[in-house]
């Protein structure tokens, strides 16, 4: 579901079509849907209404501020996994209490930055992360709420760089490890056992993978509550699915649905960590055909957006949507390679697409509202593309595109050489 819709042969973005948002922002340019995002959001929110529950939009696939800030106005909750996110979520206006903090690697000063602004939990992933966790909390006098992400080993069935759930991947704790560990972090004097938390991957599109870890880590709460160590929150992270091409994955209402009979009569708060369910399809990359190039072998399309402002399509090989703004074309149905202008045979955006193109046409890369900007990069010297939100039918710059000196305001030369023969 997404507000981007064909008018009159034009796409339009909520009330705006796409082509005056590229007459006035210029391109490339991301450009969010609010009304799409809210949907996402509420559609999370309402399916989970029977059980208490709190979403926390996983800030790493979008960490624009307006983004955070349209969210926290629906009351969302966040979840970081760095120092700079926090910041983002606080500026954005969003609620520490509602913040969980996942990751790997969390910093000294990630760790007390975010006990002084109180988040709700952090999502604990080793032994020597309680201990550091519990030094800070005590310098501070302060207790910190924790919970230990365990690894379930599941097989989420996605691609190989996004499943997270497995044993050989890096993340969270084996769960046959995990009573032991409860046990150390309810003995240490600094430390408040709130939750289980987990995250199996990421693009999934089917929900055996989701019941089987929830399955697990209810199990793992029946038996710590038989050591008398009871928890609150019941994170089940993130990961459900959208449709980039032709996916079918499950709306969040059956997801849901496919879990309460698992959780109905517990007491637990269920957190769910949704990123590209929420943000995915309220975004697309505009970009202009800069020039076509015909090949004895291929037709390509070279593009003004490049592998810098979208990723995905050259780490996972992934296939997002692209189309014409302008649907009317008197151009020739031919099978392109889409490209951008970086030196690198990767920098692809789409491969093998049907487009009528002339130079100069506008394209929308659809399904880029997550994990678009905020991998992006300034590869090539290229400055980051400007972020849009449009909210009904108007149409807010909520990232300026980067200037050319602001590329390197933060690099130094080394001092002049001293005169030479004195
Ligand atoms: N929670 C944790 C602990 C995570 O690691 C992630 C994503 C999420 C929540 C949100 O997952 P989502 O609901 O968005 O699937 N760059 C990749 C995706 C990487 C996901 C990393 N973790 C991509 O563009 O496909």
């Amino acid at each position: 579901m997404d507000y981007f819709n064909n008018r009159n042969g034009i796409l339009y973005a909520e009330g705006i079509p796409l082509t005056e948002i590229a007459e006035r922002f210029g391109t490339p340019c991301y450009v969010y849907s609010r009304a799409t995002l809210e949907w996402h959001w509420r559609a999370f929110d309402r399916a989970f209404r029977d059980h208490p529950h709190l979403i926390c939009f996983s800030v790493k696939s979008n960490a624009n501020l307006a983004v955070l800030n349209v969210l926290a106005r629906l009351g969302s909750g966040f979840d970081i996994v760095s120092v700079g996110e926090l910041e983002r979520v606080l500026a954005a206006g969003g609620d520490p209490a509602k913040v969980v903090f996942s990751g790997v690697g969390k910093r000294t000063d990630e760790v007390q930055r975010a006990l002084q602004a109180g988040i709700r939990c952090f999502n604990v992933e080793s032994e020597s992360e309680l201990v550091r966790i519990d030094r800070i909390a005590d310098k501070l006098g302060v207790k910190a709420p924790i919970a230990l992400r365990v690894n379930p080993n599941v097989d989420p069935q996605t691609h190989p760089y996004i499943a997270t759930g497995l044993k050989e991947n890096k993340f969270g704790l084996p769960i046959e490890e995990a009573e032991d560990l409860y046990a150390l972090a309810a003995a240490m004097p600094n430390l408040e056992v709130v939750g289980i938390d987990c995250h199996i991957g990421s693009q999934l599109t089917d929900l055996a993978p989701f019941i089987e870890a929830a399955e697990r880590v209810l199990a793992l709460a029946e038996r710590l509550e038989s050591q008398g160590i009871y928890i609150r929150d019941l994170d089940l992270g993130g990961g459900l699915g959208i449709r980039y091409r032709d996916e079918h994955p499950p709306e969040p209402a059956a997801y849901a649905a496919s879990l309460s009979h698992l959780l109905s009569r517990r007491p637990y708060t269920v957190i769910l960590e949704p990123g590209r369910a929420i943000a995915g399809n309220a975004g697309v990359l505009l970009t202009r055909v800069e020039y076509l190039k015909h090949g004895s072998h291929k037709h390509f399309a070279i593009l003004d957006a490049a592998m810098n402002d979208l990723i995905r399509p050259a780490l996972y090989q992934a296939q997002q949507e692209i189309m014409r703004v302008v649907q009317e074309t008197d151009a020739e149905l031919i099978r392109y390679d889409l490209v951008g202008p970086i030196c690198e045979t990767a920098d692809l955006l789409g491969r093998d697409r049907y487009l009528a193109l002339e130079e100069g046409d506008l394209l929308a890369i659809r399904g880029a509202g997550a994990y678009g900007f905020s991998m992006s990069s300034n590869y090539n010297s290229r400055p980051r593309a400007a972020e849009v939100m449009v909210d009904g039918d108007k149409a807010y710059l909520v990232r300026a595109r980067e200037s050319l000196p602001e590329l390197y305001a933060h690099e130094h030369l080394l001092p002049a050489e001293p005169p030479q023969g004195l």
